[in-house]
């Protein structure tokens, strides 16, 4: 149903780390069994910093996909594309445009904090300022309902939930919409007319919100009236217009617990990270030569885990034995930073293993990759044509 379709998209920007794994990508192969969902390379939001120099876009968009699969994420559950295949974005983006006040736009706080952090580059464009306003055509484009995004995203999904409520406000009301939503309602039958009605009246009279659930959840129930008077009555029940863009909704992906090899955030850009498919005697390395609590210089000197990074990998792999035996291993000096660091190099490549093998036939093959988002693109256009088809002929622009 598409009330409860799932969306996310990622630039491509690198190979993704163990960072991104933990973060985001475990969170997409568990939703990718709970709803339907869409997951997609979005080389145009690269296109907007990264406009000098495109042509590595592609490679990287294409490994990043990998690295998804690598991952666990399914493409016979999941829907997988590439952003630039889907032309319905920039239509909705512009038809978009037309009623996005500027304002809204400069007032996302990405927008002033990205162009201060990359200010090497020239980023007084139409494309950067735009960023926000197509990310929320990618989202609405599906009628998505939750977009699992990290903190610094919401303030895009906020503007989305704006901009669905401006268009539904401008253009769901219809030539004879109170008719036709009175129409709609008798569809239902009598008996759930009359509970649909009275609802409507006493969240419309009285702000009784749990009456609103519940006229809302009614109207879930009924897979079989048409999605037009759906959205009519959704929209009429509040006392507005057709509900024709839905409100989405961010669905906020738990920060990663595993810190990068300085016990900063694991990026890419710190030279911290720990790559999902790099060679597992370079992890091992990586690992072996990470700081530790730098007042334990010496074998002999006891250290202190919570000045240590490596306890904070031993917080993701570890159980309370394991820990137990760090502390006061730790604490008493009874073993050294090596011996405390091989559990953890030991979990981290059992977790790699599987990672890297599944991605293997991929390498083999990039044919497989190639089609995975040949359907993938195919089913999105079809569902993205679906809402264009609704705010074409919301916007008077059918002209069939
Ligand atoms: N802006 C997102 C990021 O940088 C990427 C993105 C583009 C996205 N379009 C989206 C995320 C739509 C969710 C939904 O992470
Ligand atoms: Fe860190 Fe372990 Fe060394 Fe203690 S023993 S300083 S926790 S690596």
């Amino acid at each position: 149903m598409f009330e409860t379709r799932v969306l996310s998209g990622m630039r491509p920007t690198g190979a993704l780390h163990l960072g991104h794994y933990h973060g985001v990508l475990k969170n997409w192969v568990k939703l990718q069994s709970e709803h339907p969902c869409l997951f997609f390379v979005a080389d145009w939001h690269a296109l907007t910093t990264d406009y000098e120099k495109p042509r590595a876009l592609q490679r990287v968009g294409n490994d990043m996909v990998i690295d998804w699969l690598a991952a666990g994420v399914d493409p016979s559950q999941a829907t997988l594309f590439v952003q630039s295949l889907v032309p319905e974005h920039a239509e909705l983006h512009l038809l978009l445009s037309m009623i996005t006040p500027l304002g809204w736009l400069e007032r996302v706080p990405t927008y002033k904090d990205q162009q201060e952090k990359l200010a090497d580059r020239e980023l007084s464009t139409y494309g950067f300022l735009g960023y926000p306003l197509l990310q929320a055509a990618d989202i609405m484009i599906y009628r998505a309902k939750y977009v699992p995004v990290g903190e610094d995203q919401v303030p895009h999904i906020e503007f989305t939930r704006e901009l669905a409520r401006r268009f539904n406000h401008l253009y769901g009301r219809e030539p004879g919409f109170e008719e036709k939503s009175r129409a709609a309602v008798k569809k239902l039958g009598s008996k759930k007319a009359r509970l649909f009605n009275e609802l409507r009246a006493r969240f419309l009279e009285n702000g009784d919100a749990e009456a609103l659930k519940r006229a809302q959840a009614l109207l879930e129930e009924q897979q079989n009236i048409p999605r037009g008077d759906r959205e009519r009555l959704l929209g009429w029940l509040e006392g507005g217009g057709k509900k024709i863009l839905v409100e989405a909704e961010a669905l906020l992906t738990e920060a990663s617990r595993l810190p990068g090899l300085d016990g900063q955030k694991m990026s890419k850009s710190y030279g911290n990270a720990i790559g999902l498919r790099e060679d597992p005697d370079s992890v091992a390395k990586k690992i072996r030569t990470m700081p530790t609590d730098p007042a334990r210089v010496k074998r002999a000197d006891p250290g202190n885990p919570d000045k240590c990074p490596v306890w904070d990998m031993h917080q993701v792999y570890a159980d309370e034995a394991r820990k137990a035996w760090v502390r006061k291993g730790c604490t008493t000096a009874a073993i050294g930073c090596l011996e405390c660091k091989q559990p953890v190099i030991d979990a981290v490549l059992a977790e790699l293993a599987p990672i890297r093998e599944r991605a293997q036939p991929y390498l083999d093959d990039p044919a497989l990759v190639k089609n995975i988002l040949a359907d993938g693109c195919d089913n999105a256009r079809k569902l993205a044509a679906e809402t264009m088809r609704d705010v074409r002929e919301a916007m008077g622009l059918s002209y069939t």
